[in-house]
């Protein structure tokens, strides 16, 4: 499975790029807002530092205006992966750029019929929003079984990138279904690694070291 980190923060993102895990980056137009910097400069700064897919949303409407912004987008850097909402606009927009051979992932996945047509589209990524798909009374997860169900059934390429992942047990059951990407903030990444047992066992283990009077170095 993929690790993608859902940020445009650059000094998170070259934390945990620092660490190996690190497969690619989801922005959107709010966690750009969020880092206060112009959106190309940063969209090229984060692609110097990850090798694999970083996301770039366009924000028009329209697919001739989409397909614009996808133009000047793509020019950032070899890695650089449109984002388009799913609308009849925004599909048709992926299946333009994917025909073209440039990487999309199709955004606002609520559905597992938007994830069909999205594939249909030729999508490289589809992204469910499990959390937001929880925040509203209906089963996030469920939607990514879905998905996966589907795709598998026809053998579409399309990768299931499940986003919107608030906490570790997202994570975990999307690992469990398939899913071939999450993307996740970077606290929640680095949560993965946190157990309790583990902080008590280092500290145990920490102890008796010392007791030994040894060093290592
Ligand atoms: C995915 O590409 C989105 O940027 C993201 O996962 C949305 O997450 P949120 O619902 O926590 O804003």
């Amino acid at each position: 499975m993929k690790f993608f980190v859902d940020t445009a923060d650059i000094a998170e993102i070259r934390e945990l790029a620092a660490t190996g895990l690190l497969d690619g980056v989801t922005t959107n137009p709010t966690l750009i807002h969020k880092s206060g910097r112009k959106f190309m400069e940063v969209i090229a700064e984060i692609c110097g530092v990850v090798d694999g897919p970083v996301s770039a949303e366009v924000v028009a409407l329209d697919h001739e205006t989409m397909m614009k912004e996808a133009e000047i987008l793509r020019k950032i850097a070899d890695n650089v992966c449109i984002k388009v909402p799913l609308t009849i606009d925004g599909l048709k927009t992926c299946k333009a750029l994917t025909d073209d051979g440039t990487l999309v992932n199709v955004t606002l996945c609520f559905s597992a019929n938007q994830a069909l047509l999205a594939a249909k589209a030729g999508a490289s990524f589809i992204s469910p929003f499990v959390g937001r798909h929880d925040d509203n009374s209906f089963d996030g997860i469920k939607l990514i079984e879905d998905i996966r169900l589907i795709y598998d059934n026809y053998q579409f390429d399309t990768e299931i990138l499940a986003a919107s992942l608030r906490h570790p047990i997202h994570v975990l059951e999307c690992a469990k279904i398939g899913a071939d990407v999450i993307t996740a903030p970077p606290s929640v990444i680095k949560m993965l690694s946190k157990h309790v047992l583990t902080d008590k066992g280092l500290e145990g283990f920490a102890a008796d070291w010392a007791k030994t009077g040894q060093t290592i170095l």
